[in-house]
């Protein structure tokens, strides 16, 4: 039997200032979050897409130490920042980040929404993050977190309402004196670590007595789930050749491509070319792998040879020949874990280089 929750505007304003307070106490340590300059949260936004938390620390300190500033970021070629961005994936999200860092540099940060919505790689979401996060200006966020901790205070799905809440909710917490960053990462904030999409935690909540889902007891039910996702099956077919020193030949991926930029291992058309130098390799066996990413399930299949002649000549345009251990071009998590699936498989010859 549901409770009905009732509660006056004045009550409302008690609950986000309790929000406030609790975010203030309650919140984790994260990188960004001690210097929130536009330049260190854009960074940290763009890596935050599509990827966890504990995921981006790391990399986000490591991109800060290798490029503490714009300028810096500027200085450095689009192959090394894909170096760093390695293992992050979604790839586009480094290409994109490098081509606004050229522009920033040029015209400055933008100011407003609309100029951010105009840069490569920021949409809406992203934009409000930086916003307010970064400039302290009441415009709102709506990420999965916000998402449902809104719904359920409202105990509602409607996503145009949603949307019209969290612009409701960051502008007149403002005017009642709670900063733009405080009151949008409070949000996330409970989302991310109290208001969970199951088993949420409504007893440690401070917006426990304004929420209607608490009340009556169904908050796993909001918001409600979006259509399921429908997958797309891809095979890809590799080749890994081990040369006589140990080390393997791998090629960059043109613009265009998918993964453009990053190095992988080279397909079966470019070792179709090269027939006379097939003749000098001898099969090893076969290693798959798995990954998701996006809609996608990838399949990888991958035929490792070795090369018993020193010298030999493949015919694979834009590729290089590295230890399998440290590559030194910028890898992605597919071809990481191929390289280490391998690598635990024929230890005798990853052990060469
Ligand atoms: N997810 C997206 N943006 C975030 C932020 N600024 N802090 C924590 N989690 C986030």
């Amino acid at each position: 039997m549901s409770k009905s929750v009732k509660f006056t505007s004045g009550q409302f304003f008690v609950a986000v200032h309790r929000l406030a307070r609790w975010f203030e106490h309650q919140r984790r340590i994260l990188p960004w979050r001690n210097d929130p300059s536009v330049y260190r949260v854009w960074v940290s936004e763009i890596m935050l897409q599509q990827t966890q938390v504990v995921t981006v620390v790391p990399y986000f300190e490591r991109f800060m130490t290798h490029y503490p500033t714009l300028d810096a970021l500027t200085a450095a070629s689009e192959a090394d920042v894909l170096k760093l961005w390695a293992g992050l994936g979604y790839y586009s999200r480094a290409r994109n980040l490098y081509r606004a860092a050229k522009i920033f540099v040029e015209n400055g940060f933008p100011k407003s929404r609309a100029e951010w919505l105009e840069v490569p790689g920021i949409g809406d979401y992203t934009a409000g993050a930086i916003l307010s996060i970064a400039l302290d200006q009441p415009e709102p966020i709506l990420d999965g977190n916000v998402e449902r901790v809104i719904s359920r205070v409202r105990r509602t799905s409607d996503r145009a309402r949603l949307r019209r809440l969290s612009r409701a909710f960051v502008e007149t917490s403002f005017r009642r004196g709670i900063r733009p960053s405080v009151a949008n990462q409070a949000l996330m904030e409970l989302g991310a670590t109290v208001c969970s999409p199951r088993q949420p935690h409504c007893g440690k909540c401070p917006l426990f007595d304004i929420c209607h889902a608490c009340a009556a007891g169904d908050a796993e039910q909001f918001p409600e789930s979006k259509k399921r996702k429908e997958w797309i099956a891809i095979q890809e077919e590799l080749h890994c050749i081990f040369g006589e020193d140990g080390r393997v030949l791998l090629r960059e991926r043109e613009p265009g491509e998918w993964r453009a930029g990053l190095w992988d291992l080279i397909e079966p058309r470019a070792l179709d070319k090269s027939r006379s130098a097939k003749t000098a390799l001898t099969p090893m066996g076969t290693v798959q792998t798995r990954h998701i990413v996006t809609r996608h399930k990838i399949l990888r299949t991958t035929h490792v040879w070795k090369a018993e002649k020193k010298g030999i000549h493949l015919r694979v345009k834009s590729s290089r020949w590295v230890s399998i251990h440290t590559p030194e071009v910028a890898v992605g998590a597919a071809l990481q874990r191929t390289l280490n699936r391998i690598r635990e498989k024929f230890p005798e010859v990853s052990r060469l280089n």
